[in-house]
């Protein structure tokens, strides 16, 4: 492949940032193409939310903002950050192990200013097409700006236009799209006010699940979480006197009733799901090749290049549960060098290979196809990143750390922020690098 290449990079979120900064630092001609006025896609707050706040309805107007006003970080500043930029040694305004929102995001746009990635970005442009081309060696990529169409040809595409602002809600749960009170996706979840002296339902067991839960606890007369994990047994939460936790909702009633597993029902205001997002690529076209059935991008090697069209299209950020950046910034240190032929991919039939074993692997294993992008909270992913770029493993005082870390957060759901920050303080053993 010629080099530089010219590559279109999609969404100017963590993922495309990080994919503008390491393909251009190995040469090739980068566009970033963004649909907001703005960098840093989930970390831009926006106060405002969907017209459909369950997100079903494919007209409403789409907002990306995805985050609550309160929302802080749920991974350690010591973990946060791409190399030869770390979050750890800078503030900006919150100095906290575990900042709010508007760090992050002041973050974002410092690292692209820093590494001249801000100026690569065409800001107000939506893709709405990306397709192979007959020659099968370029993309032709189009998107919308100020109600025009523009087209353009690329020599590689990189997709990274996140994946946590289609809206999964818990449709399944018999009667819950002719319940006739307010629900909605946290996603369109704001601030606490609206829900004073409600009863609350929220769907979930993942960081927004009690993060909400914690915050609506503070205004709502009753929160009641429901989970789907097996052995959930309903009880009143320690430290609160006006939260519950539930098993699975068994269904809900038309007069606002819920209904938990082996409960009374009760009458309820409000219902939130928090219940995670869809993959969702409107734009891409492949003729069938890539296909995403729950979560599951498939076939794709690695988790980043459909083998069919590797390298020139390529994903940053499929993964999920675990850490942010430093996959992100492997996998797009891959790509760049693949690109730039200093990486050499297997042949096409052995990547198919290797993906279908993966897949089979999972099948027997019975993982659901929608944990193929999960890391699990576990570094295997990041090792195996950093063998295909031949570059030393994470060291072992950083791993200790994460795992030191993952253990506290998955024992207190809830407290964790404030239990690792006092670990931390405790014991000289848990610093990273
Ligand atoms: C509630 C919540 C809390 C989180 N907490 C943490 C945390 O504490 N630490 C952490 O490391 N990670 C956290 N994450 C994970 C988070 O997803 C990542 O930090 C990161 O934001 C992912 O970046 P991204 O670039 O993949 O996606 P996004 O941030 O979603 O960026 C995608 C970008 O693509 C643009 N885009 C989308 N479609 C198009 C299109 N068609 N054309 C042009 N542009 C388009 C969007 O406008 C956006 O700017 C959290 C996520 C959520 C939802
Ligand atoms: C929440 O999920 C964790 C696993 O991540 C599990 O150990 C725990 O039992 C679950 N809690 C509830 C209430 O579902």
């Amino acid at each position: 492949m010629p080099t530089p290449l010219k590559v279109a990079v999609i969404g100017a979120g963590l993922c495309g940032l990080v994919a503008a900064r390491e393909l251009e630092r190995e040469g090739h001609e980068v566009v970033v193409l963004e649909k907001s006025h703005r960098l840093g896609g989930v970390w831009v707050y926006d106060p405002r939310t969907e017209s459909d706040l369950l997100g079903i309805d494919p007209d409403r107007e789409i907002i990306h903002a995805t985050i609550y006003k309160s929302l802080r970080t749920n991974s350690p500043r010591q973990i946060m950050g791409f190399s030869d930029y770390m979050l750890g040694g800078k503030v900006y305004g919150d100095p906290r192990m575990f900042p709010g929102h508007q760090e992050f995001l002041s973050y974002l746009e410092d690292f692209a200013d820093a590494f001249g990635v801000t100026k690569l970005i065409r800001f107000n442009s939506e893709v709405t097409r990306v397709e192979l081309l007959d020659s099968g060696n370029e993309f032709v990529v189009e998107w919308k700006k100020n109600g025009m169409s523009l087209t353009e040809v690329f020599d590689a595409v990189v997709v990274c236009n996140g994946h946590n602002s289609q809206p999964r809600a818990a449709l399944d749960i018999p009667g819950i799209l002719e319940w006739a009170k307010k629900q909605l996706h946290a996603h369109n979840y704001r601030v606490p006010e609206p829900f004073q002296d409600q009863v609350v339902v929220i769907i979930g067991n993942e960081s927004s699940a009690h993060d909400i839960s914690r915050e609506l606890a503070t205004v709502a007369n009753e929160v009641h979480l429901s989970s789907r994990s097996p052995n959930v047994k309903g009880l009143k939460l320690e430290n609160y006197n006006n939260v519950w936790q539930h098993a699975k909702i068994d269904r809900v009633f038309k007069d606002g009733t819920v209904k938990f597993q082996d409960e009374v029902p009760i009458k309820v205001d409000t219902i939130i799901h928090c219940t995670g997002y869809e993959f969702h690529f409107p734009f891409l076209k492949t003729n069938g090749i890539v296909t995403i059935d729950d979560k599951h991008v498939s076939p794709t090697y690695g988790s980043v290049f459909p083998p069919q069209l590797a390298p020139r299209l390529s994903f940053v950020g499929l993964f999920y549960k675990g850490m942010t950046f430093l996959p992100a910034e492997l996998q797009s240190k891959w790509i760049a060098r693949v690109l730039s032929g200093k990486i050499s991919l297997p042949s096409e039939t052995e990547m198919l290979c290797a993906v279908e074993q993966v897949y089979q692997e999972m099948k027997e294993k019975e993982i659901p196809k929608s944990d193929t992008h999960s890391l699990n909270f576990k570094m295997d992913y990041i090792d195996w990143l950093s063998d295909q770029l031949k570059i030393a493993r994470p060291p072992q005082k950083f791993r200790d750390f994460y795992a030191h870390f993952i253990e506290r957060y998955r024992k207190d759901n809830e407290g964790f922020r404030e239990k690792f920050e006092e670990d931390v303080l405790l014991c000289d053993e848990i610093v990273a690098e």
